[in-house]
């Protein structure tokens, strides 16, 4: 069956500074009004960026969000910059609990339900990343390390009126390291991602009743593969971090979609 709506969600990482960043917001904000009504675009760039990427972006259909953001609203917190904050500089959506987050910077599953509420509280969309590590696929801990994410970040979640929750499937394994392809040369083949993908809303259906996830993916995801994740039912959407930082390879993977 046709999807009504497909994601197809820029993470820019760091990988953009502003002038880059306002570049590439000009030249999507030109691409975008052809775009077809079921493609559901959003950026994520550094916080520095968002201001100017919105304002860029204001006219098109093209969203943006944040890549990370602190549980408080304000105080005391060198570093940090708010959920409200993010809202009030024009973002619709953010990333919460991004592998590189959890894993570089050591965020915890309680941190990462924090910052849901947050998100929530400040009238963003959550954007809530799982995944599994090579260790933990190797130690056939995949679907125990992706409901353990789910439990904590979910539990008792108050969605205000949000009907649907977006959650971005991401094996760590296969994310890339920035080169365009990742180190270890593995990919998550679209098989065993629509599995992992079915498994997630399983899940999330048992723990928020009357909530529909939508379900991303994410982890080297390149114009040549694109096409192949977004026909399984059940992937439905992209999200996407080095291929998307460039004009070229984010429309192929655009075109790929339709
Ligand atoms: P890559 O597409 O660079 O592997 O990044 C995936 C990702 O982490 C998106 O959030």
């Amino acid at each position: 069956m046709a999807k009504t709506n497909i994601y197809l969600f820029a993470n820019w990482k760091m990988y953009l500074d502003l002038a880059e960043s306002e570049k590439l917001a000009k030249e999507l904000a030109k691409f975008s009004k052809k775009l077809p009504k079921k493609i559901k675009m959003a950026v994520f760039p550094t916080a520095l960026s968002t201001i100017v990427v919105v304002k860029n972006l204001k006219n098109s259909v093209v969203g943006v969000g944040a890549q990370n953001v602190y549980f408080e609203d304000k105080g005391g917190f060198t570093g940090e910059v708010s959920a409200l904050m993010h809202k009030y500089a024009g973002a619709k959506y953010a990333l919460v609990g991004h592998s590189e987050r959890r894993h570089l910077f050591h965020e915890t599953n309680h941190e990462v339900k924090m910052k849901m509420e947050a998100v929530l509280n400040a009238g963003l969309m959550p954007v809530l990343c799982v995944g599994e590590t090579a260790k933990e696929r190797e130690d056939r801990k995949t679907e125990e390390t992706i409901e353990i994410q789910l439990r904590s970040a979910l539990h008792e979640l108050n969605l205000n009126k949000t009907k649907k929750l977006i959650i971005a499937y991401e094996p760590v394994w296969a994310i890339s390291k920035g080169t365009g392809v990742n180190d270890a040369g593995k990919h998550c083949d679209s098989a065993e991602a629509e599995r992992l993908h079915q498994f997630i809303k399983n899940t999330v259906r048992q723990l928020l009743k009357g909530i529909e996830p939508i379900v991303l993916f994410g982890g080297s995801v390149r114009p040549n593969t694109a096409k192949e994740y977004l026909q399984k039912p059940n992937i439905d959407g992209v999200l996407v971090g080095a291929a998307s930082t460039h004009l070229d390879s984010w429309k192929d993977i655009v075109h790929n979609a339709r």
